[in-house]
C-alpha cells in the first residue's frame, strides 16, 4: 500500500523531529487548553508544543486555506465543517480535489488531544501526523508535504505569522504540523447539556435519564467514559464481508481485526451524520435498528453482540430506542459548533 510505506517513513522523521528540535525557547505564556477534570488525561505532548494564542489563529488559518491542495480548491475544513462539530456537511464518502471521492466518512474533529489513535483503523497514533495524510492522499488534497511548505514560504503573510509564533528564519514542516495541532487541540467540546448535567448545571428529562440508563446497560462495553469511547477498534456487525474496507487489519495485518473500526466518541452525534466508517446510515434511528436487529455474524463479530441462542445484536424496543436517542441528543454542544473562534477567519 503506497501511502502505508510513505507513513513509516514520514512518521520516523517526524518523530526525529519532535525529538530533536523540542525548542525551550520561550514563544509565551501558554493559552490555556482547558478540559473538565471528568475528561480523561490529556495525551497530547505538550511540552514539544504548547498552545499559544497566535499559534491557534496561525493553525486555523492553515486548517481553513485551501491553497494547501494541489489544485487550491480544498482545505482541511471543506470536509471538516465548524457547524457540523467538524465533520462532513455533506458526503458520505469525503470528496477531495477534483470531485475525487475517497473511501470514508469524515469523522467529527472534536477533543482530540484526549485521543490516542485517529482514523476508524487507528492508523495514526500522534495528532501531528494525521494532516500529513490529508494532505498528500490522492484522493485528498493530493499535495506533497514539501509542496505545502514551499507555497507557504512564497505567502509573505504566512512567513510572518509563522515567524512571530515559532521565531524561525523559515516555514518547515513540523512548523505546519504544530500549528494545524495547536488549532485541532483547542477544539474542546464540553457545554452539552450532558456535560452541565455532570457538573449538577442541568437535571434530565425523564425520557433523557431513561436513555441514559439504556445506553449505559447496552452500549458502555464500548461507548465507554465521558468521551463516550474505549478507544478499541470492534466490529459492530455491519458487514460480514470485509473486501471493500479491512479495517483495523489494514494496518495490523492480522486477519483477527478485519471488520473492526475505532470505536467513534458519540460527542455531537446528532450533528455528524451520516453514520458509520463510510456513512451507511444518515439517521439514529437507522443506527438503532441496526444494533436491535441488523447486526450481521461473522467471525470477528464483538462477542458483546452475542448471546447464546438469540439473534446477534441488542434487544431494544422501539419506545427503547427512541429514548436512547433522546439521550444521544444531551451531547450536542451548541456553544461548541456556534463558537466563533473556531470559524474560517476569512
Ligand atoms: C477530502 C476530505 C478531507 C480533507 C480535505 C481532510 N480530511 Fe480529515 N478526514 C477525512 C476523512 C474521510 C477522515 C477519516 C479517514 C479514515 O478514517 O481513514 C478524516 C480524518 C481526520 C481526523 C481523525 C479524526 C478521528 O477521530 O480519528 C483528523 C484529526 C483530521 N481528519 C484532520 C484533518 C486536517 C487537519 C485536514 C487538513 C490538513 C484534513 N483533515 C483534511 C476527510 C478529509
Ligand atoms: C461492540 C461494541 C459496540 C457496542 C456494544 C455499541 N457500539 Fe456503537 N459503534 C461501535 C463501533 C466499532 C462503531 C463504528 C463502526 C464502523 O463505523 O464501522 C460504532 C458506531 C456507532 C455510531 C455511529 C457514530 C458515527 O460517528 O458514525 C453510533 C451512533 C453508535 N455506534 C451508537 C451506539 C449505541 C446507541 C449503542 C447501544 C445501543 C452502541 N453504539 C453499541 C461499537 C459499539
Amino acid at each position: 500500500m503506497r501511502t502505508n510505506n510513505l507513513w513509516r517513513v514520514l512518521c520516523v522523521s517526524v518523530l526525529f523531529w519532535l525529538t530533536a528540535c523540542s525548542s525551550s525557547e520561550e514563544v509565551e505564556a501558554s493559552w490555556q487548553l482547558d478540559a473538565p477534570d471528568y475528561f480523561p488525561e490529556m495525551v497530547y505532548p505538550l511540552d514539544n508544543n504548547e498552545v499559544t494564542e497566535k499559534g491557534f489563529e496561525l493553525g486555523r488559518m492553515l486548517f481553513f486555506e485551501t491553497r494547501i491542495s494541489s489544485d487550491g480548491t480544498v482545505s482541511c475544513g471543506t470536509c471538516h465543517q465548524p457547524l457540523k462539530a467538524f465533520s462532513d456537511p455533506v458526503h458520505t464518502l469525503s470528496v477531495g480535489v477534483e470531485g475525487r471521492h475517497g473511501t470514508r466518512n469524515a469523522p467529527g474533529i472534536f477533543n482530540m488531544a484526549f485521543q490516542n489513535h485517529f482514523f476508524w483503523d487507528g492508523g495514526v497514533n500522534h495528532l501531528d501526523f494525521v494532516p500529513v495524510n490529508a494532505i498528500t492522499n490522492e484522493l485528498e488534497m493530493d499535495e506533497t508535504v514539501a509542496g505545502v511548505v514551499q507555497k507557504l514560504n512564497e505567502l509573505p503573510e504566512y512567513r510572518s505569522r509563522f515567524n512571530d509564533v515559532f521565531q524561525k528564519d523559515s516555514i518547515d514542516s513540523q512548523q505546519v504540523l504544530h500549528a494545524l495541532s495547536q488549532f485541532m487541540m483547542m477544539l474542546v467540546s464540553d457545554q452539552s447539556p450532558y456535560d452541565k448535567y455532570l457538573r449538577g448545571e442541568y437535571e434530565l428529562t425523564a425520557a433523557e435519564s431513561r436513555g441514559m440508563l439504556l445506553f449505559e446497560k447496552n452500549c458502555t462495553e464500548c461507548h465507554s467514559g465521558t468521551l463516550f469511547t474505549d478507544e478499541s477498534f470492534r466490529n459492530n456487525g455491519l458487514d460480514n464481508d470485509f473486501t471493500n474496507d479491512l479495517g483495523r487489519a489494514r494496518i495490523t495485518e492480522y486477519e483477527g481485526d478485519e471488520g473492526k473500526f475505532k470505536v467513534p466518541s458519540l460527542r455531537n452525534v446528532q450533528l455528524t451524520n451520516p453514520y458509520m466508517h463510510d456513512g451507511r446510515f444518515s439517521t439514529l434511528e437507522e443506527v438503532l435498528d441496526h444494533y436491535a436487529g441488523r447486526v450481521k455474524p461473522s467471525k470477528t463479530l464483538d462477542a458483546s453482540l452475542l448471546k447464546e441462542g438469540e439473534q446477534p445484536g441488542i434487544g431494544l424496543s422501539d419506545d427503547e430506542k427512541s429514548d436512547i436517542i433522546t439521550f444521544l441528543k444531551t451531547l450536542t454542544d451548541r456553544e461548541f459548533v456556534s463558537d466563533s473562534r473556531f470559524f474560517d477567519p476569512n
